[in-house]
Order: structure tokens, then sequence, then C-alpha cells
């Protein structure tokens, strides 16, 4: 029998989507455990019944620190760890300026291997387990992430980011170059042990008709892969679209019309949608991936949760690192609710937590293995410290119930609020290096 580990502390799973069911959709337990074995969750339920019923297992207990499910971030680019936060531009004059330079130096597989490592250092100790990630068009990107994923046991999914045309020299694959690297990495990676490819065509300014049409082929061949892209984030953008594919019907139509709309596709911000595509994208049950510290960092508008809620759209959220102007999925939490405010609808800490963990893994087709804590599925965990900051200690205090306890951390919780993160049933980061726990 693998060695057991039971962790103690406050626990929330999800018994459904806290958006069509309220708040109670999630159970709480002040004393709760999370029994791990093997990789895997293995029992989760009341603390006490599980330190009786397990005597054997190692105990760590983390007191009232919130366990939950291990932060899925459904949208980020990897390759522009280095350039987050970058000053004073807009989605095109932002990639030009910033994105396209640095994504160049991943030429360099040593230089790719660094950045891959550095990421997931961070992600992990912000409490992030799982990702979907943008590579760089180069091969060797993709097999720095993955490998630096598969050392870790994390669960990742990534893709080769395609482009075609309106990128600088060294940035330029072609149509053929994109189906075929794309195909080999797949044929290399997808499945093997937590990691996933994704098809990546970056966004259809950077893409021919040609490669778009090339990459759905690929993806018809490749059913079960998922299909990441962008999709209407600013409306300059939008405008540009409309004159490189003066066929199309509305921005959605430049993927639907090359087989790139489906069930399995992340079109990520999905802000400024048209009727037509919003009731397209519903109808394939697409999801739409919400990225608000990038939507506020680049000036690219509000998404409007509660109206694509309420049309039956499947949304994710997301950091769209380095666009997005942080690591954190607390802060990602925290933009969300501010955007949702600007756009009329207070979002419940239950959703946004739900967002971060269950809604997001959902999005990504892995809702049966990760982004909740229950028996059987993979064991990624987040320790939430409550009380991490003095500011959010004193708020805090105050609280009567989870709610209000938790709300201060999502709204001015940082890294400094994860106290554990474990990926795969090992401790992956922990932030009191001194501290006996684990
Ligand atoms: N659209 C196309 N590429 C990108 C990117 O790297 N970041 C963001 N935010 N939007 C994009
Ligand atoms: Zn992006």
């Amino acid at each position: 029998m693998p060695q057991q580990t039971l962790l103690l502390g406050q626990t929330l799973t999800f018994d459904d989507d806290p958006f069509t069911h309220g708040p109670s959709a999630a159970r709480h337990d002040g004393a709760g455990g999370v029994l791990v074995a093997g990789g895997r969750i293995a029992a989760a339920g009341p603390g006490p019944d599980l330190r009786r019923a397990h005597p054997g297992a190692r105990v760590v207990d983390y007191g009232d620190a919130l366990l939950l499910a291990g932060f899925v971030d459904a949208h980020v680019h990897y390759p522009q760890t280095a350039i987050i936060a970058s000053w004073g531009k807009r989605l095109i004059d932002w990639l030009n300026a910033y994105t396209f330079p640095e994504e160049a130096r991943f030429e360099d597989p040593g230089y790719a291997a660094r950045i891959a490592a550095r990421y997931l250092d961070l992600t992990a100790s912000h409490g992030t387990t799982t990702m979907c990630s943008y590579c760089t068009i180069h091969p060797a990107s993709v097999d720095a992430l993955f490998a630096q994923a598969q050392a870790r046991g994390q669960r990742v999914v990534a893709g080769k980011t395609c482009m075609n045309r309106n990128a600088p020299d060294g940035l330029r694959d072609t149509a053929r170059s994109a189906y075929d690297d794309s195909k080999a990495l797949l044929e290399k990676w997808h499945g093997v042990d937590r990691l996933s490819y994704a098809i990546t065509p970056r966004f259809s300014p950077t893409s021919t008709p040609e490669q778009l049409s090339a990459l759905g082929a690929l993806w018809s061949e490749h059913p079960d892969c998922l299909m990441q892209t962008h999709l209407s984030e600013q409306t300059d953008e939008i405008a540009w679209v409309r004159t490189l594919h003066p066929e199309a019907r509305d921005y959605l139509d430049t993927y639907e019309a090359h087989g790139l709309l489906g069930a399995r596709g992340l079109y990520g911000h999905a802000i400024h949608l048209e009727p037509r595509e919003r009731a397209r994208l519903a109808e394939v049950g697409a999801a739409l991936i919400h990225c608000p510290t990038s939507n506020t960092f680049i000036g690219s508008g509000l998404f409007d949760m509660a109206a694509r809620m309420a049309e039956g759209q499947r949304v994710g959220l997301a950091t769209d690192t380095g666009g997005g102007s942080s690591f954190s999925m607390l802060r990602t939490m925290a933009a969300a609710y501010e955007i949702g405010q600007l756009t009329g609808a207070a979002l419940h800490p239950a959703q946004l937590l739900w967002l971060a963990t269950a809604g997001s893994a959902r999005t990504l087709h892995m809702g049966e293995r990760i982004g909740n804590l229950a028996p059987g599925m993979e064991a990624d965990i987040t320790v939430l410290d409550l009380a991490s900051t003095p500011a959010i200690a004193q708020r805090a205090e105050r609280a009567d119930d989870l709610w209000e306890a938790v709300f201060p951390t999502i709204m001015m919780g940082d890294d400094r609020a994860v106290r554990a993160t474990w990926i795969g049933g090992r401790l992956a980061h922990q932030r009191d290096a001194s501290a006996s726990c684990g």
C-alpha cells in the first residue's frame, strides 16, 4: 500500500456550479481532512474521522488554513514570464514592442528551459497546479515546458504557437511546418503522464487562412486535443481582423470557417462578441477564458460574466501571463470581482473560487480529474493562510462565516497567502521552509 498522508485544515469542495446552484453548491468543513495516497485523493471528509480511520497515515496539520483544489489557470503564455508588467502599450503595440522580441529568444532551448523552470516555480508558489499555456513558434519551447512539468509530476496543457504572418523574421512558421511541427509534438507528448497537447494558432491576424485550415485539419485528426486561440480582445484588433479576413462573417468565423470551432476550443478574452458569435459559442459548448488582469492592464475592455453565464457559456479564469499583470489566481479573482462590479454583478466568493478551480478545469475537459477535492481525483491541493498579512488578518478576524473570512484573501492576497502547494500528492511548495509541515 502506498504511503498515506493526511492533510488537516478547513476544507472547501464543490458539489456543483455556484453560478447555477448558488453558494450552497460549496461545502465547507471547519475541521476537514484530505487523505492522499499514490498521487490521488483517497478520501475527503471530517478530519477527526479520517484520523481515526487511518492511524498509519502521516499527518500534516495546517490548523485553520483552508485546503482547496489547486488553482487551474486556463490561459497563460509561459514565455512571457520575464516581460510581465511591461509599460504603456495596448495589444498590438504590446505584442510588437515586448512580446515578439522576448519570444524570439526561445530559439535558444537553454533559455526556454530556464524560463519554463522559473515559471513553474513561480506558479507553484502562487498555488497554481495546472495551466494551459501557449509556447512560442519553436518546438523546443514546447519540449522545455513539458519536460519540466513531467519531472514535477504536474498536469499541464501546452502547444506550439503558430504564426505565419504579421510577426517578425524568426517568429514565422508556414502552414505546412505549423501542421508538421504541431503533429510531431502532439504525437510526442499528448497523453504522456499528466501532459496534454493543445493545437495553438495564436490568433487570426498572425495566421493565413491556409494555416488556419491546416490546423483545423490537424484538430479533426486529433479531436481529443484541446485547441486554444484568442478572440475579440480589443476593438482595434477586431477591425484589423475584418480587413485581413474580408470573407468572414465576424471574428469567430475566421476560426469556424477553417474547422477551428468546437467544444474543446478555448477562446481567450472573448470580450467584444457579436450576437451570432455568442450564439455559436454557446451552441457548440466552447469555452470562453476570462483574463481580467490582462483586460485592465492592456486596456482591452470589460468581460460581462453575468451575461455570459446567463446565456449558458462555459467560462474559465486565467492570468494571461504576461499580458496579465500577475501570476496569482487570487489577484485574478480580485480583478474578476472588480470587473463584475463594473458590469453590474458582484461575483460571490464561491463563484470566484469555483472559477479558479473546478470551473477552469471544466473548460479544459478535466473536471473529473482536477479542480476539486474528491476521492479518486488527482491530489493537487492549495493551502491558503486566511490571515497572511496584518491588513488581511484584521479584516478576517471580523468574519462571521467562511465567505467573509476568505474574501479579504481573495481581494488582498498574493503568494504570501499560499502556505503550501501539493502537486500530484507531492509537496511542491512550502511558504515557511523552516516550518515542519511535511
Ligand atoms: N493576442 C494574440 N497574442 C496575444 C498575447 O500574447 N497576449 C494577449 N493578451 N493577447 C494576444
Ligand atoms: Zn493570451
